[in-house]
């Protein structure tokens, strides 16, 4: 969580900061900051409590051009979200920010105060740049400023547990910008005399594509005139810029009032870019990693374990479904904030893959790390290049859905289902469980998604009428059989991340095992019932909440009217095969999600308490 933004160079203006800020304003929104330091050493800070529009106010009281300057915004994890407790903080000449977590902070902290340290906010942050500033400040004065803080860099990441990147200034050195990486992300894009340091590349590729991504344990020493990175010990590390696909105009709202309603209809464009590239049609063959593919042993495979959270993990109890069946494998699909407390039986045949859009969630990123040392071959199925949890990998698969800014995931979820299901297809060709004609049928389907989901798109004008009808529900249940378990499952997180109307799902058939007790007249339940394999049963469960009363929002087959007869509302999407209902019916339901919370009037693109990038476990 937190965004950070840093430049050096020729001079950037306050906007700079600000716009870049606004870029990755959906990794945590509760304050923010910004520190300019001129070429004469004058540091000047603003800081603000809330969203970021609080500091545009402030902008005018910072320097109009600075050679070198960093900006922070904010998720809290110590301290409540005031201004004492924004960032970028002081000590001396020192200014720091950070994103992650000190673990060690209060013995520090102690230390620190014994030492004389006044303490002005209640972060783990404020202790990093108070032992740096002491570090420094025990130096030498003799010693040039740069080389003291190297030194006083080196000497303190050695005392810090946890996860951090750090932006640094120090008004002795106003040429300089310091970067430092572990376990928190740190890219680094280079433009002609300028450089720039940010969490994520959303925040750099209006400036540049040539980025470079840093990596644990290091530090970059920024200068207009270039770079120098080296280790925690300080030995020099190479590394080269690379180019970075993604373009400013996939990170605009292009005209939609939501970046979270562009997303959902991104979702044909993102299903299509996962496919491209990937499939052989005529041949039946699939192939989808991107890098490692040649060590990964598909053939010797006898297990998978997908590991994510949220709607990554949803997306992976869904794929689960068509994994099994076509490759004759047993998936688990776990938790990862769950999975490293449990005791490992991982093979050196199990496959373990981490499911991420952000590639940075620390829970995944932990539990990926636990699965490789404990002999798994790990595959990262995941939308950001260049993040933490490719780098923890053995092999990677990008999904290619492009920037997902709203913190609400939908277009990845799509494109991580199809990404999975050539998985399945992979591992099914090389353990020959399916026979090539096989694999091109399922294929042929695979191709059919994204112009489906582009039919259901047009659902969006009748589900906002639906918005109005049940926008003022305290809950909603979801159910659903198969793969529509998962997408029901995905339905309720959506509504209730969006809305905050208490949602739940159910698989359709454990409704008379329990919940079924909840159902009278005044409780809606959404039913997801395409004309499948499990539909009979499905409608079965839907008489079963029919007959107690309950209020029903069917999603369904056009034109099934068994369904509707039993349906307060109705809502069809086109007749498809099972490969492609799930995507069918899940765009309804983000749509839903996304009306309801409209008609709410709750904050769509950046829901209360949530990051789009949990890097804290
Ligand atoms: C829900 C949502 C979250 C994320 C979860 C994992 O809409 O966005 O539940 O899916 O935090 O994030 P990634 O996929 O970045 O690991």
């Amino acid at each position: 969580m937190c965004g950070v933004i840093g430049y050096v160079g020729l001079g950037a203006n306050p906007d700079f900061f600000f716009n870049g800020l606004k870029r990755l304003e959906y990794r945590g929104y509760d304050s923010a900051g910004i520190a300019m330091l001129t070429s004469d050493g004058t540091i000047s800070v603003e800081r603000a409590e809330g969203k970021l529009a609080n500091l545009q106010s402030k902008l005018a009281r910072l320097p109009a051009k600075a050679t070198v300057g960093i900006g922070h915004t904010r998720w809290a994890t110590h301290g409540r979200p005031t201004e004492n407790n924004a960032h970028p903080h002081r000590s001396g000449d020192i200014v720091l920010l950070h994103n992650g977590i000190i673990e060690n902070y209060r013995p520090l902290k102690e230390a620190l105060m014994a030492k004389g340290y006044t303490f002005t906010s209640e972060t783990d942050t404020e202790v990093a740049a108070h032992l740096l500033n002491a570090e420094y400040s025990a130096l030498p004065a003799s010693l040039p400023a740069f080389e003291k803080m190297q030194k006083a860099i080196y000497k303190t990441v050695a005392q810090l547990k946890g996860a951090f990147a750090f932006g640094i200034l120090c008004t002795k050195t106003p040429d300089v910008l310091y970067a430092v990486r572990l376990g928190s992300p740190m890219v680094i894009g280079e433009g002609e005399g300028e450089y720039y340091m940010a969490s994520g590349i959303t925040a750099l590729v209006e400036h540049t594509r040539r980025v470079m991504f840093l990596e644990d344990h290091e530090v970059a020493f920024l200068r207009s005139s270039g770079l120098t990175l080296t280790d925690f010990q300080g030995a020099p590390v190479k590394r080269d810029f690379q180019k970075v696909e993604w373009s400013v105009s996939m990170m605009e709202k292009g005209g939609y009032r939501h970046f979270m309603l562009k997303e959902i209809h991104e979702q044909p464009q993102a299903i299509a870019q996962t496919l491209q590239g990937r499939l052989e049609r005529e041949a039946g063959r699939v192939n989808i990693v991107d890098y490692g593919a040649a060590a990964l042993p598909l053939k010797s495979i006898d297990r998978l374990q997908i590991i994510a959270c949220g709607t990554s993990f949803y997306s992976g109890l869904l794929a689960k479904f068509f994994i099994e069946k076509f490759a004759r494998i047993p998936v688990e699909v776990d938790l990862a904030s769950e999975y490293r407390y449990r005791v490992s039986t991982v093979t050196k045949n199990t496959l373990a893959v981490a499911v991420s859009q952000s590639g940075e969630t620390m829970d995944t990123l932990q539990a990926i790390k636990f699965a490789r040392s404990s002999g798994a071959f790990t595959l990262g199925v995941l939308n950001v290049p260049g993040s933490s949890i490719a780098v923890a990998c053995h092999a990677e698969s990008l999904i290619h859905a492009g920037p997902e800014i709203g913190v609400a995931s939908t277009k990845a979820f799509s494109a991580q289902v199809t990404n999975l299901m050539m998985l399945g297809l992979a591992l099914a060709q090389e353990r020959e469980t399916m026979k090539p004609n096989e694999i091109g049928q399922v294929i042929e389907e695979l191709v059919k998604i994204p112009a489906f989901v582009e039919q259901c798109l047009g659902l969006s004008d009748a589900i906002e009428k639906l918005a109005n009808k049940y926008h003022s529900e305290r809950s909603i249940l979801f159910i659903g059989r198969g793969p529509q378990w998962a997408v029901a499952l995905e339905g309720a997180l959506k509504l209730k991340e969006l809305s905050y109307i208490h949602a739940e799902a159910y698989a359709a058939g454990e409704l008379k095992h329990g919940p079924i007790a909840l159902i009278d007249e005044d409780l809606t339940v959404v039913c997801l019932a395409p004309r499948d394999e499990y539909y009979e049963k499905t409608i079965s469960n839907i008489e079963e909440i029919k007959a107690r009363g309950g209020k029903i929002l069917a999603v369904g087959t056009e034109g099934d009217k068994d369904l509707m007869a039993l349906a307060d509302d109705f809502i069809g999407v086109p007749p498809t095969s099972s490969i492609v209902s799930p995507f069918a019916t899940t765009v309804p339901l983000h749509l839903l999600a996304y009306w309801i919370a409209v008609r709410k009037g709750t904050d769509v693109d950046q829901p209360r308490n949530l990051a789009k990038s949990v890097t804290v476990e």
